[in-house]
């Protein structure tokens, strides 16, 4: 099987990221350099769920590259709606495309399916758990507008238990030294306890808090997300959330005058379209850095054979289910479920949800 991939960005050491960083800023400068350099080549897309950025700058980064592109983007066109399997999918999209983009609803899909790829298999977005790519957009987005990856105090608002952009962007930041996170959300949506291990672990300060207007004078950076309706249990859940988190000219008043507000989009309605003219705003240059990136992700998965890395590093658990409703594993059973052991805890190495022994 194919090693290449890009499952969650912490399978790679940091020096991956920063050449894909470091050539998506290059590609920046003169993306008709790199013209034609996928000629040949094809890119699949298989979207299981809705997208217009993701599986959009996928497509236009491989057709800039001068590479093709086939797939879908609604399961119910193809013969997943016939019941195949997600390994006998990818099995056949082997035979079709030389690198192929997912995105799923269930957590850990991308790691499934890299299992049964010959091919480099990137994470689009698995459920509510990572979204690497983005978050590789993110740091270039960064990177560009505030020249920095540290000494950052960011700001994270809205959906933070949901939000796999945020999950992806917090395991990332900690990378990099004296990053601070302030997490603003309600109870409810708070950040999920294994991101908290691993904020911890790096000794990254953070506080959690409820209101942005008492902390947004503070923050380097302002992270704005939506909040998940397709992944709330209830649509009255969803409806106590909504609207809770709105940023308007008034809250960007008080924030600093180099503050950046990012959004990975689409947004509903907690940034207002008054916030747009402020060139403080950068999500719609994020959206376009967003190509720049997936080109500089394609170019050196499908040039550079070192980017491997290996996909589970546990002990095989034959029939142990997990405890994720969520998690592919159990909608799609012959997967080999994969556990990692820390103390008297099984961590699943496909969604990273923790059961007690
Ligand atoms: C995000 C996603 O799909 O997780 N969008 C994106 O990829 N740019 C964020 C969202 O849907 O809210």
């Amino acid at each position: 099987m194919h090693q290449n991939h890009l499952i969650d960005l912490s399978d790679w050491p940091r020096q991956n990221w920063e050449r894909i960083i470091d050539l998506a800023l290059e590609i920046e400068r003169d993306p008709s350099a790199f013209y034609g350099r996928m000629e040949g080549k094809i890119l699949a897309t298989l979207f299981y769920e809705p997208s217009t950025r993701t599986q959009n700058s996928f497509k236009s980064a491989m057709m800039r590259l001068g590479g093709q592109c086939l797939g879908f983007s609604n399961p119910q066109n193809s013969s997943v709606s016939k019941g195949e399997t997600l390994a006998d999918t990818i099995r056949i999209m082997n035979g079709y495309a030389d690198i192929i983009a997912i995105r799923h609803p269930k957590e850990g899909a991308a790691k499934a399916a890299a299992s049964y790829s010959r091919c480099p298999v990137i994470n689009a977005g698995d459920g509510g758990h990572l979204h690497p790519t983005q978050t590789l957009t993110d740091l270039v987005t960064l990177t560009r507008e505030t020249g920095r990856l540290d000494n950052l105090k960011v700001g994270i608002c809205g959906d933070l238990k949901y939000g796999r952009t945020v999950h992806s962007l917090i395991k990332a930041l900690t990378q990099f030294p004296n990053n601070e996170f302030i997490l603003i959300s309600t109870k409810e949506l708070v950040i999920p306890a294994y991101i908290k291990v691993i904020l911890n672990a790096a000794g990254c300060k953070y506080r959690e808090v409820a209101s942005l207007t008492e902390v947004i004078g503070e923050l380097d950076v302002l992270y704005m997300t939506r909040i998940q309706q397709e992944r709330f249990a209830s649509e009255q859940e969803y409806l106590e959330q909504k609207h809770v988190y709105i940023l308007d000219t008034e809250k960007m008043s008080l924030a600093r005058p180099t503050m950046k507000v990012l959004h990975p989009l689409p947004r509903v309605d907690e940034i207002t379209p008054e916030v747009d003219a402020d060139p403080r705003a950068v999500y719609f240059k994020q959206a376009q850095y967003g190509v720049y990136t997936r080109m500089a992700l394609i170019l050196n998965l499908l040039e550079d054979d070192s980017f491997g890395a290996s996909l589970f590093h546990g002990t095989p658990h034959s029939g142990e289910p997990c405890s994720n409703p969520n998690c592919i594993t159990n909608v799609e059973p012959y997967l080999k479920k994969s556990y990692t052991e820390t103390g008297d805890m099984l961590m699943c190495e496909y969604c990273e949800h923790k059961k007690l022994i």
